[in-house]
């Protein structure tokens, strides 16, 4: 595993990053795929969720997933028969273990560190599918991080994105409370609504949204151009 000891000199105004960064750095590589989120968000659901949006008989689309992490949706997609896949996360560290989880698999595999509220390192239309599970949470600069999306997705490429639900109240009181106390890079929790909005703006067409039980919400856009 590499070795990085100092955190990245980030913007002024991403100081959630910085939370973010040490947590899946440092802290989450050896205990996130086993720790009592999974078990609580019922991640299979969810991953069955978005197999389901992705139905693609052509196992060689290429398929980016922006803040993978260790690699957990890429290894169920690898084991599903996905050929080209590609991910992308702020924590090099927490990368390396994605890569260790996809090193038996025949797949064209493709990991990158970056940050993707800044940059995505591919070229323009570079994907025909693009996956932010669990991450736009996250984002200080949510339309920066969509538009760049945009970008890497090719014409008629589809971004598919679920994050926590929650009511109006309970929002509101965590998202001051992170304001306040940044916890694991854990920024906003925003509205499907707000999300539909920014998918729209940034060019997406056809969203479509709807919650998965009643924690979590799926929205899907497509390029079409
Ligand atoms: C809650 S985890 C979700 C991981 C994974 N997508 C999943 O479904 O289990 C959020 C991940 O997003 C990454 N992340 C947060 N902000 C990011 C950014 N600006 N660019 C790239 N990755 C980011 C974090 O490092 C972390 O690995």
């Amino acid at each position: 595993m590499i070795k990085i000891n100092k955190i990245p000199e980030f913007r002024k105004n991403d100081r959630y990053k910085r939370s973010g960064y040490r947590a899946y750095n440092w802290k989450m590589p050896p205990i996130y795929d086993s720790c009592i989120w999974m078990k609580v968000c019922k991640i299979d659901l969810l991953d069955e969720a978005v197999f389901r949006k992705i139905s693609s008989s052509d196992f060689s689309i290429r398929i980016l997933d922006v803040g993978c992490a260790t690699g957990r949706l890429l290894y169920k997609l690898a084991k599903h028969g996905y050929t080209n896949l590609s991910g992308v996360d702020l924590a090099p560290r927490i990368i390396e273990v994605a890569r260790k989880k996809l090193s038996n698999f025949k797949v064209n595999l493709n990991l990158k560190t970056a940050d993707s509220e800044d940059n995505l390192p591919w070229p323009d239309n570079s994907f025909d599918v693009i996956t932010l599970t669990g991450v736009i949470h996250h984002f200080y600069r949510l339309y920066d991080a969509l538009k760049e999306a945009y970008r890497v997705l090719d014409k008629q490429g589809k971004l598919i994105i679920w994050d926590p639900w929650f009511p109006f109240i309970i929002r509101q009181i965590v998202n001051s409370w992170l304001y306040f106390f940044p916890h694991d890079g854990d920024f906003k929790f925003y509205t499907p609504n707000r999300m539909e909005n920014t998918l729209t703006e940034i060019g997406l067409k056809n969203t479509q949204y709807r919650r998965i039980g009643i924690w979590v919400y799926i929205i899907t856009g497509e390029k079409l151009s």
